[in-house]
């Protein structure tokens, strides 16, 4: 099977589309409801490692709450992230691999969890939220796509607007391959500035895991779990899920 490169232009040279594309508001009630969340488990925390923290969107409400550090492996979404939450401490690096060598009371990982490809690379990124966590912390990953959930070809278009720039978004999802762990969204971009056109295409690789997939692999991690119906501003919204761990006082 013949696979598309995966580009991740939109996290590289178009990173600048970002804010326009998903602007931080956009993240107000995800971040809520992650605050709840684990405070609903962990009352005290007030140190959160955010894993996958791009563009820092979801960190400028976050941030209210949490002593944040932001880790990603991209350093123009971490220029971003900076520039919105210089009060915050990013650093570059992979969620799958990163030691900072320090504990925290919670860690996150939002929606760059689904760049994790396969069964070892999940639970690599699981076990990195693993051992930075205080025995009593907690972690929060969420799952917006499943087999189950996942239409062939789905296609959505998106306009944005920031002062002269006019962003039209075209994206597709496509699995060639049903038997694997991923499938592919191809973009494309229609930027428009001032009447000048330019067209831009980017390939990303996703993945794509049943939900007891999930579950196995926070507990082999280590976790004891609370798997939620929905995303954590979505709940209800059946086949999705969003996972609430605790990393036990003594570990098993
Ligand atoms: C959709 S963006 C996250 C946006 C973020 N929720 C925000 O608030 O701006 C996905 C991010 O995942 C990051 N990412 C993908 N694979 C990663 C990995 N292995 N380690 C760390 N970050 C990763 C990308 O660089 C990208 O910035």
């Amino acid at each position: 099977m013949k696979r598309s490169r995966d580009e991740r232009r939109l996290y590289h040279d178009l990173a600048w589309t970002w804010p326009i594309v998903s602007p931080p508001g956009r993240y107000t009630r995800e971040a809520h409801a992650i605050r709840r969340l684990i405070r609903g488990r962990a009352p005290g925390a007030r140190t959160l490692l955010h894993l996958g923290c791009g563009g820092g969107h979801l960190d400028k409400t976050l941030k209210r709450a949490f002593e944040i550090t932001g880790v990603d492996l991209s350093p123009a979404m971490l220029a971003l992230a900076r520039r919105l939450n210089p009060d915050v401490a990013y650093r570059v690096g992979d969620m799958r691999s990163i030691r900072l060598r320090r504990t925290f009371d919670a860690v996150v990982i939002a929606d760059s969890i689904a760049y994790m490809l396969t069964n070892r690379e999940l639970l690599a990124a699981f076990g990195t939220a693993f051992v930075h966590l205080v025995p009593g912390g907690v972690f929060l990953t969420y799952v917006e796509r499943t087999p189950a959930t996942f239409r062939q070809d789905a296609t959505t278009r998106a306009i944005a607007r920031r002062g002269d720039v006019e962003v039209v978004l075209i994206e597709n999802q496509h699995d060639p391959d049903p038997a694997d762990t991923t499938y592919e969204s191809t973009f494309v971009y229609l930027i428009r500035r001032r009447g000048r056109l330019r067209i831009e295409t980017d390939r990303h690789r996703l993945g794509l895991f049943p939900l007891p997939v999930w579950r196995g692999l926070l507990r082999r991690a280590g976790f004891r779990v609370t798997q939620l119906v929905g995303e954590p501003d979505r709940r209800g919204a059946r086949g999705n899920a969003t996972f609430v761990c605790v990393r036990p006082a003594i570990d098993r």
